[in-house]
């Protein structure tokens, strides 16, 4: 049994002129950093791509600034010890966990994926020519869409006659409806300083927004690329054709 179908969103990223709001980014990584972390690898993204261009937009000491609040285990030092010292901007996200058992032993069993690409899981591209008609109806927004559904998908308690296992929570998104992961995000749990609201809504389209980068960083200059590939086969075209005009004028 799947799950509902995530609502449509609207999101900055979308379609051929797409961009990354941001502030999102910004506090989506906030959102990321004190909520999700605890439970969710990032163990793709190194704290150098947050100043990376097309990205949240900080300076690289403000990357580095970043990486130092990080913990991060390394070694081993001559002495043939492991050891923690402060994240470097060359050092990516650690881990919560050192590996799937512990994952799975703190979580009831269930496996806390890590979320580099989690925007991704989700959603399906299609082949040819199905491609096609994804580029203008946006079809690359179902992942987006279904993260920021299932942040807040959580209901009180199951629809009657749903039998909901010890341990699990019900969601409307989540396949099966049944899912070990509690709800993350409430309201007024992480503080935005530049007056978002502090809101689940807001907390969940920032959070997968920022995930939507950290699944994609190079997107912008993608889409920028594209579309100047676009321009220049319109132009060529044009002068193609009254290449072809002149070439063949006095063809009889
Ligand atoms: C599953 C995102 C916080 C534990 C998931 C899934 C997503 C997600 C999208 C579903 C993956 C799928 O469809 O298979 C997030 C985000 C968080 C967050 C964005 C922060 C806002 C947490 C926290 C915990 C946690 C704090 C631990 C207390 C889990 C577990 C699962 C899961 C155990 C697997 C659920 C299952 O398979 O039944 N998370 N999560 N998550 N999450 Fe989170």
């Amino acid at each position: 049994e799947g799950g509902n179908k995530p609502p449509a969103q609207k999101w900055s990223f979308s379609g051929p002129f797409g961009k990354f709001d941001r502030g999102a980014v910004q506090r989506g990584l906030k959102v990321y950093k004190e909520v999700c972390s605890s439970c969710h690898g990032l163990s793709f993204v190194a704290f150098r791509n947050l100043a990376e261009a097309g990205g949240p937009g900080y300076s690289v000491a403000q990357a580095a600034a970043f990486a130092s609040e990080y913990k991060v285990k390394d070694g081993p030092n001559d002495q043939g010890e492991m050891f923690e010292r402060p994240g470097r901007p060359a050092d990516y996200f650690p881990s919560p966990f050192p590996n799937e058992q512990a994952a799975r032993a703190a979580n009831g069993g269930a496996f806390p994926p890590d979320l580099s690409l989690i925007t991704k899981a989700r959603s399906y591209g299609r082949g040819f020519p199905l491609f096609l008609i994804d580029f203008f109806t946006q079809y690359q927004e179902q992942g987006p869409d279904y993260v920021a559904a299932v942040l807040q998908g959580y209901e009180e308690k199951p629809p009657a006659g749903f039998n909901l296992p010890e341990g699990s929570f019900y969601n409307r998104y989540f396949p099966g409806h049944s899912i070990k992961m509690p709800k993350p995000l409430s309201d007024g749990q992480v503080t935005f300083d530049d007056g978002s609201p502090a809101t689940v809504a807001q907390y969940a389209k920032d959070v997968t927004t920022f995930l939507m980068w950290a699944a994609e960083p190079h997107m912008e200059a993608r889409k920028q690329l594209g579309l100047q590939v676009f321009v220049f086969l319109i132009l060529l075209t044009v002068l193609l054709y009254f290449t072809k005009k002149k070439v063949w004028a006095n063809a009889h």
